[in-house]
């Protein structure tokens, strides 16, 4: 079976910046429920137009309209032979346990889910300085990670934009919702969870991840 990663963390714990790498490198698939969710406010689809108020004051999209849009896209056939990494997904207990009964049905499962562990005040200084790309969404920092060129994209020339979420205030709100309705999930998933210092280097910490995905790998490979 390919793999099932769930990244969990905090409001700029890096979980994106992690994901696109990863999947870039091993091949998987990266679902972002953030990403998705800004793409239809963008394209102001009728989930857009649902879901606009919720992302930009910080709080959490009600968990029937994630659990549908989750459920749409891992039933893409090639989720199942590549594996998948679900950014963002689940952040409450109710779409971990929704989560459990979509994989059942398709025959996958979860394998991994890294905890990425940071403080609030990182957080607040890495959420100040991020810019995305409007067109691929690829992830920049103005000082960690800066683009070649301060406003355009490195990879598709699109300019780089803020988020609206992106304000102190919503980070400490994003920060004070993920203690109490996501961290939880750490219970739930139990000995499948491996918890990363998300404060070290993205490049210390894609290192730690892609042999610990490896060396998951060659348990599936030997299993
Ligand atoms: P989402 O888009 O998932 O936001 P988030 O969880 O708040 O996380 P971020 O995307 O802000 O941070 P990240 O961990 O991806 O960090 P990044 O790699 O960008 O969700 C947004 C909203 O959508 C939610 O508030 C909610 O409304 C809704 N939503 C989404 N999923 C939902 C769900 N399942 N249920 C209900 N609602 C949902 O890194 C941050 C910055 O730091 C970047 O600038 C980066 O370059 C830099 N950086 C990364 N790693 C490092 C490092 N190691 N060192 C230094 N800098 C680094
Ligand atoms: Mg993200």
């Amino acid at each position: 079976m390919p793999p099932g990663l769930i990244f969990l963390g905090a409001a700029g714990s890096g979980k994106g910046t992690q994901a696109q790498q990863l999947s870039e490198h091993l091949g998987l698939v990266q679902l972002s429920t953030g990403d998705i969710l800004r793409d239809s406010i963008r394209r102001q689809t009728p989930l857009g137009l649902e879901v606009k108020k919720y992302i930009e004051t910080g709080e959490l999209v009600p968990d029937e309209t994630v659990l549908g849009l989750v459920k749409e896209a891992l039933q893409d056939n090639s989720i199942s032979d590549k594996g998948f990494i679900l950014d963002g997904f689940p952040r409450t207990l109710e779409q971990a346990v929704g989560l459990d009964t979509i994989l059942k049905q398709i025959d996958l499962q979860v394998s991994m889910v890294i905890e990425f562990q940071i403080g609030l005040d990182e957080t607040i200084k890495r959420i100040g300085g991020r810019r995305i790309c409007s067109g691929c969404n690829k992830i920049y920092h103005v000082e960690f990670n800066p683009p070649s060129n301060a406003s355009v994209c490195d990879i598709c020339s699109s300019s780089l934009i803020q988020r609206k979420d992106d304000t102190e205030e919503k980070v400490r709100r994003r920060f004070e919702i993920y203690q109490a309705e996501t961290e939880p999930l750490i219970t739930h998933y139990q000995s499948l969870v491996h918890s990363v210092d998300a404060t070290r280097t993205p490049k210390e910490i894609f290192e730690k991840l892609v042999s610990q995905i490896e060396a998951l790998n060659g348990i599936h490979q030997n299993a």
